[in-house]
C-alpha cells in the first residue's frame, strides 16, 4: 500500500487594489454580472468574467429555475456562452465573485465541484492553464494559476472509449 499526497497552490492578494489593471477590470464586469444575475431562489448572485486568448471577454451569471436542479451557476454560464460563441478559442482567465444580500461575502468564492469539472475539460482543450481568480464582496482574493489546482484527480474524456473507428 502506497499513501500519496496531492499539494495546490494558491495566491492571496490582500485586496483588489493588488491586482494588476486587468485584473480589475475582469472583476468589475464580473461583479457587474453578478448584478444581473437571475437568483430570486437563493438571492446569492453570482457573476463571472473570462477571458479568452482572442482578447474577448464574456460574462455570466447564475440563472435559477423553481425546479431547482434546472438552474446554472455562473461559471458554467459564462463558459458555455463563451465556448458557443467562440468555439475552439481557449480559455486565458475566469474571474469569479458573488453577493450574499443578508450578510458582506468577505472571503472568496470558489467555483462548485461542477463547475470546476466543466472547466477542467476546456483548460484541457484549451492546451494551456486557466488562471481563475476568486473574489467576495472584500478582502482578500484568491488566484490559482490552473484549474488543476481547484480539481486533482479530474474525471477527463482519456477514460471514456475511444470512438474513432
Ligand atoms: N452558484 C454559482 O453560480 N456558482 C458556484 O460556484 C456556486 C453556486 C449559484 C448556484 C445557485 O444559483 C446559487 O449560487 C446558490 O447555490
Amino acid at each position: 500500500m502506497k499513501t500519496f499526497e496531492i499539494k495546490t497552490t494558491f495566491t492571496v492578494y490582500e485586496s483588489e487594489a493588488e491586482l494588476s489593471e486587468e485584473d480589475q477590470k475582469l472583476l468589475k464586469m464580473a461583479r457587474n454580472a453578478a448584478s444581473r444575475a437571475y437568483a430570486v431562489y437563493s438571492q446569492f448572485h453570482v457573476g463571472a468574467a473570462l477571458l479568452l486568448d482572442n482578447g474577448e471577454i464574456l460574462t455570466g451569471n447564475n440563472q435559477e429555475n423553481c425546479a431547482y436542479p434546472s438552474g446554472l451557476c455562473a461559471e458554467r454560464t459564462t463558459a458555455f456562452y463563451a465556448s458557443s460563441r467562440f468555439p475552439g478559442v481557449p480559455f486565458k482567465k475566469l474571474v469569479i465573485t458573488a453577493v450574499n444580500p443578508q450578510s458582506t461575502l468577505t472571503t472568496p468564492v470558489p467555483p462548485c465541484g461542477a463547475c470546476r469539472q466543466v472547466l477542467s475539460e476546456y483548460e484541457q482543450r484549451g492546451g494551456h492553464p486557466i488562471t481563475v481568480l476568486m473574489a467576495g464582496q472584500e478582502g482578500e482574493i484568491w488566484q490559482v494559476n490552473s484549474v488543476q489546482d481547484l480539481l486533482p484527480l479530474t474525471f477527463s474524456d482519456s477514460y471514456l472509449p475511444d470512438m474513432t473507428i
